[in-house]
């Protein structure tokens, strides 16, 4: 494969950290920068393996300071542009939008006039299923392609499906040669502990409630995120410009049976279970139709749901210094706001 130099937004967070590794292993000639304004969710201790390799680079700014992207894109002259970054968790942006509608639409629009300006040969937006809406549970023959309309719920998911809007918009008015991926829920290493997944395995541990929410049937459609990391990888390396790819395993498990299989794994007892007030606008379903991805650039996911969900266990036993920093710092504050009155 030919140099490479990749600039990855987010790269401090759960699924642009597992990429940046991914990609380092992968393509030992590539250079890959990482510019991340480092929130609450992004962890500069994730990337620590990644700091001692030469052809890694870390910049810690905001996706929305033109000033600091350009600078970032005139020292790298990146071919790609990766974006990960982004307020991610649906709960918060139902607290506060605002900040979701300014990260995760008028960043992408930053990045893709520092693309415009420096001829960035692909830029990839990392999207998801949400900007779909939802699927009744009475329907299982229902699937999410990439021409289902766009519907989204929440604050987060309209910023996103927003932003898949100007992402096309500038490739139709502008000729900028973008890439949408759209995938369903990930799962795996560095997961910030306020998602379902992480949430449940730490509570577990420490013996507190798991909190479900209403009656625990909604339910997602899991990937283990190494696979989503495969899927972003085949794209920016495909002739594919102004393709928008679904990506997931047809994986879709119940919340409830999720937090059931985690007490089992963790030899924890059942009445761990606290069903408390649903999500706002909670979404039912989502169900990903990946024949597009599968068909045209070969992609299947390799990781197994059984085994994925071990390992991801495993690895929160294995990295208890990674999630207890997290849990004792801002974090514990906006975890008694967000379950103190549930
Ligand atoms: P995350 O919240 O774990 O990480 C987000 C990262 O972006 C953090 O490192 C944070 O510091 C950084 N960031 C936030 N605002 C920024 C800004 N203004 N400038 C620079 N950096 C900023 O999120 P994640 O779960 O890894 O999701 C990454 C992307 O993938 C998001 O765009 C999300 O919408 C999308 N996605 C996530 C999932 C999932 O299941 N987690 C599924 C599909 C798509
Ligand atoms: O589908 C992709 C999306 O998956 C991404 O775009 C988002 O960034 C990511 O956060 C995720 O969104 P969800 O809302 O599906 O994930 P979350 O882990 O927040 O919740 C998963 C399900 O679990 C959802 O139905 C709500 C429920 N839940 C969540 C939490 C945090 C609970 O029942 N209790 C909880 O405490």
């Amino acid at each position: 494969m030919d140099k490479k130099t990749i600039i990855v937004t987010g790269g401090a967070g759960f699924i642009g950290s597992n990429f940046v590794y991914y990609m380092l292993d992968k393509y030992p000639n590539y250079r890959i920068a990482c510019l991340d304004a480092l929130t609450y969710a992004g962890n500069l201790s994730t990337l620590k393996k990644a700091m001692e390799n030469p052809n890694f680079r870390f910049v810690k700014a905001d996706i929305r300071d033109k000033d600091a992207v350009e600078q970032l894109f005139e020292e790298e002259h990146p071919d790609i542009v990766v974006n990960f970054a982004a307020e991610s968790h649906v709960d918060r942006s139902i607290r506060d939008p605002k900040l979701f509608l300014e990260t995760n639409i008028l960043g992408p629009e930053v990045l893709m006039d520092a693309c415009r300006k420096y001829g960035v040969k692909r830029y990839h937006q990392v999207s998801t299923d949400e900007v779909y809406g939802d699927l009744p549970l009475d329907r299982p023959d229902l699937f999410f392609t990439e021409k289902t309309p766009l519907h989204a719920s929440s604050p987060y998911s309209a910023s996103k499906a927003s932003a898949d809007l100007v992402v096309m918009a500038y490739h139709r008015t502008y000729g900028l040669p973008v890439t949408i991926s759209r995938c369903s829920n990930n799962y795996g290493p560095y997961h910030f502990p306020e998602k379902l997944i992480p949430l449940m395995i730490i509570n577990a541990l420490n013996d507190k409630p798991l909190p479900v929410y209403g009656d625990g049937l909604n339910v997602r459609d899991w990937l283990y995120v190494e696979d989503h990391c495969k899927a972003i990888d085949m794209i920016i390396h495909a002739d594919c410009v102004g393709e928008v790819y679904n990506v997931g395993g047809h994986n879709e498990k119940s919340n409830i049976e999720i937090v059931k299989l985690i007490l089992k794994e963790l030899g924890k007892p059942e009445s761990l279970i606290e069903f408390v007030e649903d999500r706002k606008g909670h979404d039912r379903r989502y169900a990903i139709d990946p024949t597009k991805i599968r068909e045209q650039l070969g992609w299947e996911p390799e990781t197994k749901f059984e085994n994925g969900i071990v390992k991801t266990i495993k690895w929160y036993l294995d990295h208890k210094d990674w999630w207890e920093e997290i849990i004792s710092g801002d974090y514990k504050n906006y975890y008694e706001k967000m379950y103190g009155d549930k």
